[in-house]
């Protein structure tokens, strides 16, 4: 506790959370993993099942985050020390480590869309596969992976470290209408390539018998995509809301941003798949670099396709941006909040310590699977299967009440809220958590343990 109590900053405008919150949810999750999910596991059958589980997963998750945050108005640590008793005051502790590890390796990817914006603009970019491929892995690891993962990190620090309003907020009102409307452009040019059809009826055309064939490995992966883009289970949406004074419409609020962030998904695979088809490179085989490698090839094809691939780069780098802001205003609001140190200061010190973290990542790809698979399939898992647990199944009168306050009566929609979340959020969380772990596991005594005996 601080000794001397400064109010708690808050956002300037309702407009300022939401872009906040949208810029969060809107990342390399959108514009790599969504696209490439739905071509390859089913089109259009894939893209319902996604929404169903958005809604019916992703929405009453989000609103447990938004009243955690807005009732306590702590920082995920302080917060779940408020209203948990016994070890349910230590689960705020997964967040921030899980903010800490998504970011020091997030950082380093930021870093490598920052080289290939650059790229465009240099040289172009190299339209045969193979070659692409060997470009990107000198490029992925090393020194410069690692000097613009400090670039990267510079300006996470630069903006957090100015506040809420005056950096977090001012940051997304400029960063979030640049995403939109550059995203829009592109699909509107990705229109007028010649392959655009081709790709369109691979992108949306259903193909319901893939989702029969292999329902068992797509439902998982629909609702972990679900969870991961609308930056859930990291304590973001508690963050973010802490810093909402007003009664606010959270639903309302939580549904826009919902809308945003599935839209801008949806709109990616608009281009990205045109890009592909034209330049007759196969979308079925994605690859762990996909947008850096089959992606920046098919740039490498078209005409002005060094232009073209650079604003795409740089759209995708504002986006990991916001993102990113988001995840280390996480770590930042704890140690403000309890170790009475200054945002400033904070942000340099928790920057510092990110991009130490994050070296490993950018020296080896076995390295960033290694903190990327721990992070996204177990800690994020977890946390928001506690953090739901609790909320639904043992403070569920609080949370209706919160949740009430700006939009007045509930209804049954508070006790639907609930009784999804008590149910089905928890089911999904648990059946991800438990596939996360085994994979996991497949990891360490497969591909890490090859690299280590090559060590
Ligand atoms: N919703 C984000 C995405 O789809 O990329 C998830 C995220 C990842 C948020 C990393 C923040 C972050 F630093």
């Amino acid at each position: 506790m601080s000794s001397v109590e400064v109010p708690r900053e808050q956002w300037a405008t309702r407009i300022g959370f939401i872009f906040a919150a949208v810029g969060s949810a809107v990342g390399l999750g959108n514009i790599w993993r969504f696209p490439f999910q739905v071509g390859q596991e089913g089109g259009a059958a894939f893209l319902v099942m996604y929404l169903m589980f958005i809604v019916a997963v992703g929405f009453p998750a989000m609103l447990v985050e938004f009243v955690v945050g807005r009732y306590t108005e702590r920082n995920p640590v302080g917060a779940l020390r408020e209203i948990g008793s016994g070890a349910w005051r230590y689960v705020g502790w997964i967040f921030v480590a899980t903010g800490f590890v998504i970011l020091s390796y997030y950082s380093v990817v930021a870093g490598w869309t920052i080289r290939y914006t650059i790229l465009g603009l240099q040289d172009g970019y190299i339209a045969d596969a193979g070659e692409a491929e060997a470009q990107f892995v000198t490029l992925a690891s090393g020194l410069d992976a690692i000097a613009l993962h400090a670039v990267f990190m510079l300006a996470v620090i630069v903006i957090v470290g100015a506040g809420i309003k005056r950096g977090i907020e001012l940051a997304v009102k400029v960063m979030v209408p640049a995403i939109i409307l550059i995203t829009i452009g592109l699909a509107i040019y990705a229109a007028t390539l010649e392959g655009a059809s081709e790709a369109y009826a691979y992108y949306l055309a259903p193909e319901w018998s893939v989702i029969a064939a292999n329902w068992t490995s797509i439902l998982p992966a629909a609702a972990g995509q679900a969870f991961f883009t609308l930056s859930l289970g990291m304590g973001v949406m508690i963050t973010y809301a802490s810093y909402l004074g007003e009664n606010r419409n959270l639903a309302e609020d939580g549904a826009i941003v919902i809308g945003f962030d599935t839209a801008i998904a949806f709109v990616t695979g608009l281009i990205v798949f045109p890009v592909l088809f034209t330049a007759g490179v196969d979308p079925a085989d994605p690859g762990a670099g996909a947008i850096f490698v089959s992606l920046a090839a098919a740039f490498g094809d078209l005409t002005l396709g060094w232009l073209i691939g650079a604003v795409f780069f740089g759209t995708v780098a504002i986006a990991a941006l916001s993102s990113a802001i988001s995840l280390m205003e996480v770590v930042v609001s704890y140690v403000v909040d309890e170790r009475d140190v200054n945002r400033p200061t904070a942000a340099v010190v928790v920057g510092g310590g990110l991009f130490v973290l994050g070296i490993p990542s950018a020296y080896d790809l076995v390295l960033l699977d290694l903190f990327d698979l721990f992070a996204d399939q177990i800690l994020l898992v977890l946390g928001g299967l506690l953090l739901v647990v609790l909320v639904s199944w043992f403070l569920s009168d609080l949370a209706i009440a919160e949740l009430e306050r700006g939009i007045g009566d509930l209804g049954w929609y508070g006790s639907a809220w609930i009784w999804l979340a008590r149910t089905l959020v928890v089911l999904v969380l648990i059946v991800a958590l438990v596939l996360g772990i085994l994979d996991y596991v497949e990891f360490l005594t497969g591909p890490f343990s090859e690299w280590l005996a090559d060590l």
